[in-house]
This record gives structure tokens, sequence and C-alpha cells, in this order.
């Protein structure tokens, strides 16, 4: 059997509930290899973020991975968290024990400039694009040396998470997505945008958490530990049972890119004023300029779950086929 290779990734992330299943996700995963993971604040401040990535890493018994904190603020307007989604330790308030150590001599936005310098590493960004944006800033060579740049963010013909028309990511720091977005047209590179028309999809419920109990039950503890919050919360404000989970379909896209299609377009981000945040995706080419993102926009929830629990619990194919009755399509 051909080998795929291996693809390097650095996954700049803001964990977080649904960050850290696609973390846990991506080192479960032979064909990626996470060379590192950078924190930015976002649902939580950076401090609990890397504490978090730790507690993922911990699990998943790959405390190999070096974890680096990023940004503590955006670059222009004031920070402000989920936590109100996430819980007051940004895990659900499983409230796991501390990974001790882990301390890196360097900044994220020092270790994405010497990763993507080497060249064959791409970039799996789950949270607002601060570090992202200062790189760019920084050293447009190592943002330019990119091999793909994927991004959990923004939202084309689904309506906001944070206002009606913009998504958490690019409405905490709006400026940093921006600037992303318009480095990418200078640099005739294209962000791959994982945004709410696709994740929307993805919904994790009481019945596929149960399936993963008893298929594994130490990961199946895990993921209901840190999920139960989240859940909670989907009730008391969506009167939805099963939360959407966000940041894995970005991380199934990275490693099988038939899991979501969309449409290549120029892509804006408004910075200010009423529509701060939104995604301005010109379809139509209104605006004439290149295309600088890949616009995903349909997707196959049962593909995804069935990545999902293949990997992470490690099962071959004929014990997926019950999920053909639990996915939401
Ligand atoms: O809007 C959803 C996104 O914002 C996800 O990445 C979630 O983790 C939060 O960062
Ligand atoms: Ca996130």
């Amino acid at each position: 059997m051909q080998r795929t290779k291996r693809r390097r990734v650095v996954i700049d992330c803001d964990p977080g509930i649904d960050d850290s299943l696609a973390l846990m996700l991506a080192l479960s995963m032979e064909e990626v290899e996470v060379a590192g993971i950078t924190v930015v604040c976002g649902n939580g401040p950076v401090e609990l973020g890397f504490s978090n990535a730790k507690k993922v890493l911990r699990q998943m018994g790959r405390l190999d991975v070096p974890v680096f904190r990023g940004a503590e603020h955006p670059l222009k307007r004031e920070y402000v968290s989920a936590l109100d989604t996430h819980g007051r330790d940004a895990l659900g308030e499983s409230f796991l024990p501390e990974v001790p150590g882990g301390e890196q001599p360097e900044g994220a936005v020092d270790f994405l400039e010497k990763e993507l310098l080497k060249g064959g590493c791409s970039v799996i960004a789950l949270g607002p694009l601060t570090n992202l944006a200062l790189l760019a800033e920084r050293s447009p060579q190592a943002f330019g040396c990119a091999e793909e740049l994927v991004s959990m963010g923004g939202n084309f013909r689904s309506h906001g998470n944070c206002s009606p028309v913009a998504e958490y990511n690019y409405w905490a720091d709006p400026d940093a997505a921006a600037l992303v977005y318009e480095a990418a047209s200078r640099l005739g590179k294209k962000i791959h945008m994982v945004g709410l028309d696709v994740t929307r999809r993805i919904v994790l419920t009481p019945d596929l958490l149960e399936y993963m109990k008893r298929l594994n039950s130490k990961t199946g503890e895990f993921v209901q530990a840190i999920t139960k919050f989240y859940l909670d919360f989907h009730w008391e404000w969506e009167h939805i049972i099963g939360c959407v989970v966000n940041d894995p379909l970005a991380v199934a896209y990275f490693a099988d890119r038939g899991m979501c299609s969309g449409l290549e377009a120029y892509v804006a981000i408004e910075t200010g004023g009423i529509a701060m945040g939104q995604s301005v995706v010109d379809a139509a080419g209104f605006y004439r300029r290149e295309a600088n993102a890949v616009v995903l926009t349909e997707t196959d929830p049962l593909r995804f779950f069935r990545m999902f629990f293949g990997r992470i619990l490690k099962l071959e194919e004929k014990k997926l086929d019950l999920l053909e009755d639990l996915v939401r399509q």
C-alpha cells in the first residue's frame, strides 16, 4: 500500500473545547505531522490556551509536541473572550490537572517563522488570526513560504455567531483577519476558509458521545468531560441537543480535500462598524480582484464523523457503520 506523504503542520489555536477535539484528530493522523502548537488569545487568554493544549497532549501521549505562547491581545481592538461558551478553564470546566513545564525559549511568531522558512510546512489556524498577522507583518517571506493556510473562521451565506454577520475568530480580531487576507492577496496565496457555512453541519450529539464511550471509554470519557459544558450551553442558548464542533472540520479538510467543497473568491474582512468582522466574499467578482481564498460551502457530516471516530478511536472501517444512523445530516 502506497503510504501517503506525511504533511508537516503548525496548528495555531485558542483551546478551547473544539480546538482540543481538532488537536486530538490531528495527533491521531498518520499523514499529519504536528510540528508544534502555537496559542493565540481567543476562547480564553493565552495562559489558559497554553495550559489546555498541554492537557490534550498528555491525553494523547504526545507531550513531545512543543507548545508556544502567542499574542495576548488582538492587534487593535479590546480582547473579548468566549469563556461563556468554553467555561472558566476554557476546557468545558473539566478542570483537569495541570501539566507542569513545557516552557519554550521563543514565542509563537518566532516558531511559526522558523518552521515556515524551512519549507514544506502548512498552518491550520483555529482561532483569531493575530499570530498569523504578526508573522505576515514581521516576515512576509515566511508567510509566503507556507505550503497551505487553512483557517477555521468566517462565513459566507451562513449567519454570524457574534453578530448577525460575523464569526467569532474574525470578529475577535478583525484587523488581524483583514491583514492576513490582504497579505494572501499580495503574495498570491489562497486562505482555505472553513467557515460556519460548513462547520455548522458538524454536530456532536449525546448519541455520538455515548457510542464513542462504548467503543473506547478512555477517549470517550475525556471527550465527554470537555464537551458537557458546551452541550449545556447549546441547550440553554440555542435549545438544541448537541454541540457544533467547528475546529475539527478544518483538520479533517486539511487531511482529506474531499471533505468540503466550495468556490475560489476574493475575500476581505470588515474591520469596523456594525459589520465588524464580516468576511465579505466577492463570489460574483464585483471588485475584480484575484481570488485570495477558497471558501468552503458544502461538507459531508458522515464523512467527517467516520474520519473523526476512525482516527481518534483507532477503529477499522466496519466498526463505523453504525454512524450512518447516528450522524445528523
Ligand atoms: O466561531 C467558532 C470559532 O471560534 C472556533 O474556532 C471556536 O473555537 C472559537 O475559536
Ligand atoms: Ca478555536
